[in-house]
């Protein structure tokens, strides 16, 4: 039996690699700032048996045509908007992703950025190396409170319930938004169900945790923006098509709302002259929420298991697609 082909899109932490090794001939994309190109990722993808794939690689129906002997692609991501699930079950490709792994760190990030938003964090360090620290000033990079604030979630699936843990520690009202309510974390959370349009209206920090979905692509756009508060924060660790970058440039420049943060852009990465990135009341930042060694390393480890798995005829713990398990290619 010859052993199977692997195409990695890009060089990922810890041992996982090396297993993959042990079990498959490996080829390894090289380059770790860019992803490899349409051309190369076809090329690789038609010899291959099994892809480990970042969020920057697009399959889809035409990749899939073109990997005949493709059984398994495993994203090293929890997000899998990348790739065409549909186009890959009717071609008996498993996909599997990294859930659970990256939701504590997530967590924290969103954290981090609705601080660093509200409390001016980036802009005092470009104020202080650009040497403009004369004295202690009353009227210096003021910014709202985040302890005792409301803070509205917009989605609510695990990164969604741990950013409502951490809120609560900052003694913040919480409101969320979901399609699927959940009265049992209502009860354990403390924290209130209210209509998207609501949310927006009472929050002081928007925080958006939806997946990409055809439905979710533009969820926040200018009416949306219009019904927040002038003084409202908006952070978005989620995925960036999920906020209109055009209509967030005029709610901000017109100072409809006052202050956002994000972790992902609509293209990533974000055009260079993009005129969000001349304003100073917005934090970019190069969609790093699940940015720690532990968390990227486990993911990695997550992302191997599932290829292995699939590769060797065992069901991945994390299927993407389980009902092309009975029926996946041999
Ligand atoms: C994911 O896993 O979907 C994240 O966006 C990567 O940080």
């Amino acid at each position: 039996m010859p052993r199977p082909r692997v195409y990695v899109a890009r060089r990922i932490p810890g041992p996982g690699l090396d297993l993959v090794r042990r079990e498959a001939e490996v080829t390894v994309w090289p380059t770790d700032e860019v992803p490899p190109p349409r051309d190369v990722l076809l090329k690789e993808a038609a010899a291959s048996d099994g892809i480990i794939s970042l969020l920057t690689d697009r399959i889809d129906g035409a990749l899939l045509d073109a990997a005949p002997r493709l059984r398994v692609v495993s994203n090293y991501a929890v997000g899998f908007d990348n790739i065409d699930v549909p186009a890959a079950t009717s071609r008996g490709v498993v996909v599997t992703n990294t859930p659970g792994v990256l939701t504590e760190t997530v967590a924290d990030f969103t954290m981090a950025l609705l601080l660093a938003t509200a409390r001016r964090i980036v802009e005092g360090d470009k104020f202080t190396r650009a040497g403009r620290w004369k004295s202690w000033e009353p009227m210096l990079l003021l910014g709202p409170d985040v302890y005792g604030a409301t803070l509205g979630l917009v989605g609510f699936g695990r990164i969604g319930a741990s950013v409502a843990r951490r809120a609560r520690g900052f003694g913040m009202r919480i409101l969320y938004y979901d399609v699927i309510r959940r009265p049992d974390m209502e009860a354990e959370l403390g924290i209130e169900f209210a209509s998207f349009e609501d949310v927006l209206r009472q929050a002081d920090f928007v925080s958006v945790h939806t997946p990409l979905t055809p439905e979710t692509r533009h969820l926040i756009s200018g009416p949306q923006l219009r019904l927040m508060k002038k003084t409202a924060v908006l952070i978005n660790t989620a995925r960036g098509p999920i906020v209109d970058p055009d209509a967030l440039y005029q709610a901000l420049s017109s100072k409809q709302i006052w202050a956002a943060g994000l972790d992902v852009f609509e293209v990533e990465p974000v055009p260079k002259d993009h005129p969000l990135l001349t304003l100073e009341n917005i934090i970019v930042v190069p969609h790093i929420a699940s940015a720690s060694v532990e968390t990227r390393t486990k993911m990695a480890n997550i992302a191997v298991d599932n290829l292995l798995a699939a590769l060797a005829g065992r069901k991945p713990t994390y299927l993407v697609n389980p009902d092309v398990w009975e029926r996946r290619r041999p």
